[in-house]
């Protein structure tokens, strides 16, 4: 497998009235392509300022940062955004689907806004994740396991390089995460996608190939638990 990116002594580091907050504290790793990494940690303990600094959302006060071998922009707005756009995929939590749009409709506006229309591998797409015959309802209308998987299949819609979710299962029961997890290794597999997903629920360990332990803005430890990702 070929090497995606790779963080070297990655430091975010907050100048508050109290005090340096260490979010990030040396972090150190490559991620592979194909790899499905789990991010596990309390609360505090850096794994959002992570996230942030893999989308180029925030920059790193110090360390380095590369994505296929070149350096992550960093303190420039315009080239962070355009790093975003070309690479990177995001689930939200809160699924943030146009409520006046249907399924179908919430997919073509992405793809619109990208500039590729393709309501074919939209349909494709939702099938994927399970919706095929929704397609046609507006949000409200469905669950909000099925809401997130719309929204899966919606930030995968643009073939990001890299999907980054921040607790996406957060707010759904264990059976819906489950069936959510499902829909988004299989979309990951089928689209060559590789991801990282923040989450303190240890039972989503079951989907990723790696899982790194994150604490006080330190790898605490890094695994690697199936060697049967798809590359
Ligand atoms: N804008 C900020 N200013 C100061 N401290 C911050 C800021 N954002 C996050 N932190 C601190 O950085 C640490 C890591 O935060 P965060 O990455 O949000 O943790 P997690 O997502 O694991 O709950 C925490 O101690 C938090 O209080
Ligand atoms: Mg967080």
């Amino acid at each position: 497998m070929d090497k995606l990116l790779q963080m070297e002594n990655l430091e975010r580091y907050y100048k508050t009235p109290a005090g340096v907050v260490k979010a990030l504290d040396g972090v150190t790793f490559e991620i592979l392509e194909g790899e499905r990494v789990i991010l596990l940690g309390p609360s505090g303990s850096g794994k959002t300022t992570l996230l942030n600094c893999l989308s180029a959302l925030d920059s790193p006060t110090g360390g380095s940062y590369s994505f296929l071998d070149v350096q992550v922009p960093r303190n420039n707005s315009e080239k962070m955004t355009s790093f975003r756009r070309e690479n990177i995929g995001y689930v939200f939590q809160f699924f943030n689907l146009l409520q006046d749009l249907t399924v179908l409709e919430n997919i073509l506006l992405i793809q619109e806004l990208s500039g590729n229309k393709d309501p074919q591998r939209a349909k494709e797409l939702l099938k994927l994740v399970g919706l095929d015959a929704e397609i046609d309802r507006f949000p409200g209308e469905i669950s909000g396991g099925q809401q997130q998987r719309v929204a899966i299949a919606r930030s995968i819609a643009k073939r990001p390089t890299l999907l980054l979710g921040d607790e996406l299962t957060g707010n759904l029961d264990t059976e819906t995460s489950n069936k959510v997890m499902e829909a988004l290794v299989s979309a990951c597999m089928q689209e060559n996608i590789t991801s990282v997903f923040v989450t303190h629920d240890e039972g989503l360990v079951k989907y990723a190939t790696r899982v790194i332990r994150i604490d006080s803005g330190k790898i605490m430890s890094d695994e690697s638990i199936n060697s049967n990702s798809f590359k």
